[in-house]
């Protein structure tokens, strides 16, 4: 988020080096072979159903939380298959601190634990870690966590994994608005230069493409405020399966789907030759 945060001192940024080949799918299943220029570049993941997931066993919902986390890393191992550069993976909304204090108090150690246990293998895939949301209100230990590894892994370029910690679309726009305003307020800006692409450099991360494609697990078929001006025009993909038994084949079969649609941004069909506009009649 924003260029204000402290930057990590404990790890210094790794130099490049070479990537590691993805693992493969334990089930054996192969990545299928997309032309390189259809795969969507960004990919938005909205990790539902944990808490079902963990109800249908007869379990705590935190152990749905905890057998949701090997689902996020196989689909990022997937994506760097097929070549997508951008996964943002929503791990816990602005919205999350309304669940029940043992429920939050395992998400934030979860966080923390799971970034310092999988940065060493997301390193040496390439990847590198990015933190979307906000400050305020986020424990300390999960910031620091969040730092080294984006300090750690700032020269990765196979693929980007921004954690959506803390995050809400709104609260981003939010930011941004109050932001430009400050500007507006020094004369650093004059109101009549704001445009959409003036007010989307004052997200959180201005240099992330649009959202190509937007996944949510478990059915619902909501965006629940994640990144809401980024996916203004994602194509949408909602799978019934439930987060932890998600993995890079349910992946797949999103792009599949997302390959075989049109985007045409508001704009017409390729190759429908439009007629002109007819002259308005009296
Ligand atoms: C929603 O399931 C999921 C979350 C609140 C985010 C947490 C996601 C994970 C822990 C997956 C892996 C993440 C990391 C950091 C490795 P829910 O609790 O809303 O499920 P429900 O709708 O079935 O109750």
């Amino acid at each position: 988020m924003g260029g204000s945060r402290r930057p990590a001192q404990a790890t210094a940024a790794r130099q490049p080096h070479e990537y590691r080949d993805p693992k493969p799918h334990a089930g054996g299943v192969q990545a299928p072979a997309f032309p390189k220029d259809a795969v969507p570049k960004h990919v938005a993941l909205v990790m539902d159903g944990n808490g079902r997931w963990a109800k249908e066993r007869g379990l705590a919902r935190t152990d749905g939380h905890t057998a949701g986390e090997s689902s996020l890393f196989d689909v990022v191992e997937g994506a760097a298959q097929i070549g997508v550069q951008y996964v943002s993976a929503y791990a816990f909304s602005t919205e999350n601190w309304k669940r029940s204090p043992e429920e939050i108090r395992f998400l934030m150690g979860f966080n923390i634990e799971t970034i310092h246990r999988r940065i060493d293998e997301m390193d040496e895939l390439g990847v590198r870690i990015r933190w979307c949301g906000r400050r305020p209100r986020l424990w300390k230990s999960v910031i620091r966590e969040l730092e080294i590894a984006e300090e750690r892994t700032k020269n990765n370029t196979r693929l980007t994994l921004a954690m959506c910690i803390n995050y809400g679309g709104r609260a981003e726009i939010v930011d941004a608005a109050t932001a430009l305003a400050e500007a507006v307020r020094e004369g650093r800006v004059d109101p009549k230069d704001i445009d959409e692409e003036l007010f989307a450099s004052y997200l959180d991360e201005p240099d992330m493409p649009d959202v190509d494609l937007f996944i949510r697990s478990s059915g619902e078929q909501r965006t629940s405020n994640f990144l809401l001006w980024q996916s203004a025009y994602a194509e949408m993909v909602f799978d019934d399966v439930l987060w932890p038994d998600f993995d890079r084949t349910h992946l797949f079969k999103a792009v599949e789907s997302y390959v075989s649609r049109d985007r045409r941004y508001g704009g017409a069909l390729p190759n429908v030759v439009s007629a002109a506009p007819r002259p308005e009649t009296p």
